[in-house]
């Protein structure tokens, strides 16, 4: 409210103080709910990146996933510039033709009909998203077997992320495959493997120290090298990219499920980011699908996601994945710094003694000397756990454990 971001009744919606409007779409979202969960929604101040006005709102439940945003956001507002290239929306929508009898003479009639499909969706099935320059590009056909066969068709939703708008191309185009040839379809649905409709991310930040720039990138390498190390790089990206998605009310298993998927797609699990390091400059690149949209499903309906995308000046898709790949590539190289460096124990830790302070609900006259004593506790040892914390919260109050 005072960076002039939030009206006060937006402020309201925020901090529950008028739960009515949540609770009114909850039951549109779900079924039989019985309540709701609440999850922390943060805002990151001068996000660096290009045409960005305004904070980034995230939400995520781990600690220092926040915390890590904000301090790359400064290094790369002080040192380093950020841009990304968002191609169209492109989802693949499937109808599946088994038992094909005769699959070359399928092949003929494809060939026969391949820009009649085509012409049939876009005026047909999809022509409301064709009109808003959207619509499909292509229609493939695959071999899957000796007797089935996937026709693959390529939706540009624009800006929604499209799931139900490919559904129900593909249902309609199943309708019409049965009318007009002797198959008969047996599944028609979207694609989440979105190989076709990748985000490129690059960041650049100068003055990087000489043995912090050889370490970033060496841990770097080693996902290239390691599919065991590559998941979990790639789960920091997810951090980023889940946490912007979920704020703004998108579908993060279809962003989960495209990302990794997409990180296979060579036949090897590999990092879906790489940095490297050459005259102190640290090189960042990341490429992903990043299926999103600011229209449709949860997107316009839930009052918060509504206001996060507000905050954000968000008024397309292709806004919204940039800003997503960007925050990926960032908690990334957060997290390689710390790797890199201290490790991540201690980062996780510092942020984990506050969530721990919170659980033992502890006297405020005692709150810092306790926080004291437990960071203390950690650099020691490198770990604490709440029983830690309990024994030095008596031996403050003078009731030692
Ligand atoms: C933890 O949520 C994410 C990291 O494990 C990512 C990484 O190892 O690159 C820190």
């Amino acid at each position: 409210m005072e960076q002039g971001f939030l009206t006060s009744k937006e402020h309201a919606l925020l901090t529950e103080q008028d739960p009515s409007s949540i609770e009114a779409v909850l039951d549109a979202c779900s079924e039989n709910v019985i309540g709701k969960m609440s999850l922390p929604l943060s805002i990151v101040n001068d996000f660096p990146f290009e045409d960005t006005c305004g904070p980034l709102v995230l939400s995520s439940e781990e600690t220092s996933v926040v915390a890590a945003i904000n301090n790359m956001a400064k290094w790369m507002r002080q040192y380093g510039h950020i841009s990304t290239i968002v191609p169209e929306n492109a989802t693949w929508g499937q109808v599946f033709l088994p038992n094909v009898s005769d699959v070359s003479h399928f092949s003929l009639w494809f060939a026969e009909h391949q820009s009649m499909l085509l012409s049939y969706i876009n005026t047909r099935c999809a022509a409301r998203m064709y009109a808003r320059g959207g619509g499909c590009s292509e229609v493939r056909y695959r071999v899957l077997d000796a007797s089935t066969i996937a026709l693959d068709f390529l939706l540009d939703t624009v800006d929604a992320m499209g799931a139900n708008a490919v559904n129900q191309v593909a249902a309609k185009l199943a309708e019409y495959l049965q009318e007009i040839t002797p198959y008969t379809p047996c599944l028609a649905i979207l694609s989440n493997h979105q190989p076709d409709g990748v985000v490129r991310c690059t960041c650049q930040i100068q003055n990087v120290p000489i043995s912090l720039g050889r370490a970033i990138a060496f841990v770097s390498r080693l996902a290239t090298l390691d599919t065991f190390r590559a998941v979990t790089h790639n789960k920091g990206i997810m951090n980023g990219v889940d946490a912007l998605l979920l704020a703004t009310g998108n579908d993060i298993r279809a962003a989960e499920a495209s990302a990794h998927a997409y990180a296979s797609h060579t036949g090897r699990y590999q990092p879906l980011s790489t940095w490297s390091f050459k005259r102190n400059t640290l090189t960042g690149s990341l490429v992903m699908p990043i299926p999103c949209g600011i229209v449709g499903g949860v997107t316009k309906v839930h009052p918060v996601a509504n206001l996060a995308l507000k905050i954000m000046k968000i008024t397309t898709r292709s806004k919204l994945a940039g800003l997503a790949g960007a925050v990926g590539l960032l908690q990334n190289l957060a997290a390689l710094r710390a790797l890199a460096t201290e490790g991540i124990v201690p980062g996780h830790m510092r942020l984990h003694i506050d969530n721990l302070l919170h659980a033992q609900s502890v006297d405020v006259n005692v709150k810092e000397a306790l926080r004291g004593k437990c960071y203390q506790h950690l650099r020691t040892h490198g770990s604490i756990a709440m029983c830690d914390v309990a024994h030095y919260h008596a031996e403050l109050q003078g009731t030692p454990s």
